[in-house]
């Protein structure tokens, strides 16, 4: 009998296909599950595809056949790790397959803000244009500043690498230092987190989200900033203090942030709606069609081969609590 896979939330069809060759199939072609409905129809499944759904000790408690949950994205804070332990269910994310698509896109919100490419095209729509003048939108310069990367994993790794064209000095804060030769192709300077935020003109996160990232950058820290800095965010909702941003923003404390993901998503604080001075984006820095295709397939690849169909049946690519595997 085919094992049992539940598809959270629509994906490529081709996609749902390769997992029909293997598997009896649920796909939700609708909205997101509200939650109790995500546990009552994962409540049967051996494997399921998620892409941010929150997977709780309720929801593997409720799932005793549960063997595999594999998320379409590198970030997994929507997992309970310590439940997976507890259950025995593994749990596969996608990391690579988007590191240099999302750094182009942090750069792409970081000279958006700094440069203020959003603001100034809502002012010509809303017809304000009048003439050309010295001083409007006057922006920060990118080239030559100093880029501050706090999170040097790989896609920190892949937007510092970009800061050499840009002939920027590149400082960085990580939890602990990266290899030398890492820091030598970089030209990275490691720096605690508030010699970082005194000095960088840009200041990019890219942290992962777990409690103690938890408002890494709060009140406190944008104070440390330069009034004339701008601050990026494109890890995680919770990793910024968004009320905190808010009034920085509004006090011009810093000049201008860049914003791909918010606290509560998809909801947000409002307040945001009504500053000039940030690009709001909705959580799109994976968001190209290769890209996008890589981490469906590759989620695919962790799920089939995590229920023991496949190529690399029982060793999938990317198994997060590796340990389960062994049991
Ligand atoms: C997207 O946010 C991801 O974690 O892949």
């Amino acid at each position: 009998m085919k094992k049992k896979v539940l598809v959270a939330r629509p994906t490529f069809p081709d996609v749902i296909e390769r997992l029909k060759q293997h598997f009896d199939v649920d796909v939700n072609l609708g909205d997101v599950l509200p939650q109790e409905e995500f546990a009552r129809r994962l409540a049967d499944r051996d494997g399921a595809f998620t892409a941010g759904e929150w997977v709780g000790e309720k929801e593997l408690a409720g799932a005793p056949n549960l063997k595999v949950v594999a998320n379409m994205a590198v970030g997994y804070n929507n997992f309970d790790m310590q439940a997976f332990d507890a259950h025995g269910v593994l749990g596969t994310n996608t990391p690579d397959v988007l590191n240099e698509t999302t750094a182009d896109f942090g750069w792409a919100l970081m000279m958006a803000a700094a440069r203020r490419v959003t603001e100034s095209e809502h002012y010509l729509r809303a017809g304000k244009w009048q003439k050309w003048s010295f001083d409007s939108f006057l922006g920060a310069d990118v080239y030559g500043s100093t880029l501050g990367v706090i999170g040097m994993g790989r896609i920190g790794q892949a937007l510092a690498r970009r800061a050499k064209g840009f002939n920027m000095r590149v400082m960085y804060h990580n939890r602990s230092r990266v290899a030398p030769d890492i820091e030598a192709e970089l030209n990275a300077e490691y720096a605690s987190k508030e010699d970082l935020l005194r000095r960088a003109d840009h200041v990019v996160l890219v942290v992962p989200y777990s409690k103690a990232s938890h408002h890494t950058i709060g009140a406190a820290e944008l104070a440390l900033m330069k009034p004339t800095a701008t601050l990026t965010n494109i890890a995680r909702g919770g990793i910024v203090d968004d009320a905190a941003l808010i009034v920085a923003l509004r006090e011009n404390r810093i000049a201008a942030a860049g914003i791909d993901v918010f606290e509560g998503e998809p909801n947000f604080n409002p307040d945001f709606l009504v500053l000039d001075n940030v690009v709001l984006t909705p959580h799109i820095a994976s968001a190209t069609l290769g890209t996008r295709r890589a981490m469906a397939n590759l989620a695919t690849d962790n799920l089939i081969a995590a229920l023991g169909e496949g190529p690399r049946a029982g060793n999938p690519p990317n198994p997060i609590n590796p340990d389960v595997l062994k049991k």
